[in-house]
């Protein structure tokens, strides 16, 4: 669960960032902003979740050949676990599955667990917890002889900056044994105006998604963002290679948040970063697997929306020289 003392500090400590400010994606999630993203998984400009679902249901059996039963699932950020039912499914042939989704979000949790309550012979056990807190609580529980398979779909990789998301596989990485699995989905490059209607839709699902966050503040923290008075903005960093989702200030205009005992001024125009969506190169991706302490086993990409599925084997610790 995510305290609101966390949550007041990171609000505080994003917006007083000095050049650009900014807000922790993570807090985009509250019930209204999970459904909000369910529903934006659905519009016909964002590809990717069609995509992601497509290679999962086509290829679980090949992804699953990789993997010595008995197989435990974890899912990071399982969301509402929608796309998750095709590998359970195929899985839950073979043997008897356990299935953690682990999310932050209790309503995606519910969710999940209903979503996939139909699949007979899955076993779900879902984790209100932080991804690598999640990860721990199932690794220190598995028994011997078992290979944990931890899914990171979605390409939510993508939210981490480069760095961050290479230090990130690699904790990843420390709660595996060797032989254990991690199934990375991540959103391929595009040309810029696909990809960035993707994140700025024209139904305004997404500028609801940003804003949101803005209004949670206001419930949870005692806020006062007039949001009428910000737009929401998706641009892309060529440099970077990521979708940036701003909300800009429309006026100049100051914001109090009680509960962080803190006032900002924003100027017209600035604005407050929110999201950033990595994307990636499929050749790109074995380089890092290897520096992060995997082996890339195999990928499988959509033929219709540029998305890849990684397989990545973790590897034995080298050797001591
Ligand atoms: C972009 S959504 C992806 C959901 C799903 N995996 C998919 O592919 O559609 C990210 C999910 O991760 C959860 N999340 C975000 N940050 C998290 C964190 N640090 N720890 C656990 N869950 C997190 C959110 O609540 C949300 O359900």
């Amino acid at each position: 669960m995510l305290a609101l003392l966390d949550f007041a500090r990171a609000v505080r400590d994003g917006l007083s960032k000095p050049g650009q400010r900014e807000l922790p994606s993570i807090y985009l999630y509250d019930e209204i902003g999970t459904a909000l993203f369910e529903a934006i998984t659905f519009l016909p400009e964002y590809g990717l979740t069609r995509a992601d679902e497509r290679l999962l249901r086509r290829h679980a059996p090949a992804i699953l050949e990789h993997l010595p039963p008995p197989v435990v699932v974890a899912e990071l950020g399982s969301g509402t676990g929608r796309k998750t039912r095709w590998l359970l499914e195929t899985l839950a042939r073979r043997e008897p599955v356990n299935y953690y989704p682990i999310d932050i979000s209790p309503s995606a949790l519910a969710k999940c667990e209903q979503e996939l309550a139909v699949l007979g012979a899955v076993s779900i056990v879902g984790l209100e917890k932080s991804y690598l807190d999640g990860l721990q609580h199932v690794a220190v529980q598995r028994r011997p002889g078992q290979t944990l398979l931890v899914l990171f779909l979605g390409s939510t990789v993508g939210n981490f900056d480069r760095a961050a998301a290479e230090q990130f596989l690699r904790e990843v990485r420390r709660s595996l044994l060797p032989g254990d699995a991690l199934l990375l989905g991540t959103d391929l490059e595009k040309p810029v105006a696909e990809m960035l209607l993707g994140y700025d839709d024209p139904t305004g699902v997404t500028a609801a998604f940003n804003l949101n966050l803005l209004a949670r503040i206001n419930r949870e923290l005692g806020g006062d963002f007039a949001l009428r008075h910000f737009v929401h903005e998706a641009r892309y960093d060529e440099g970077e290679r990521r979708i940036e989702m701003h909300l800009r200030s429309l006026r100049k205009q100051s914001v109090t948040i009680r509960e962080a005992g803190f006032t900002c001024t924003l100027e017209e125009g600035e604005t407050i970063w929110t999201e950033a969506c990595h994307k990636y190169r499929v050749e790109e991706i074995p380089g890092m697997a290897a520096r992060t302490g995997f082996v890339c086993e195999g990928q499988w990409v959509d033929g219709e929306w540029p998305f890849a599925e990684n397989l990545w084997i973790a590897a034995a610790p080298a050797a001591p020289s």
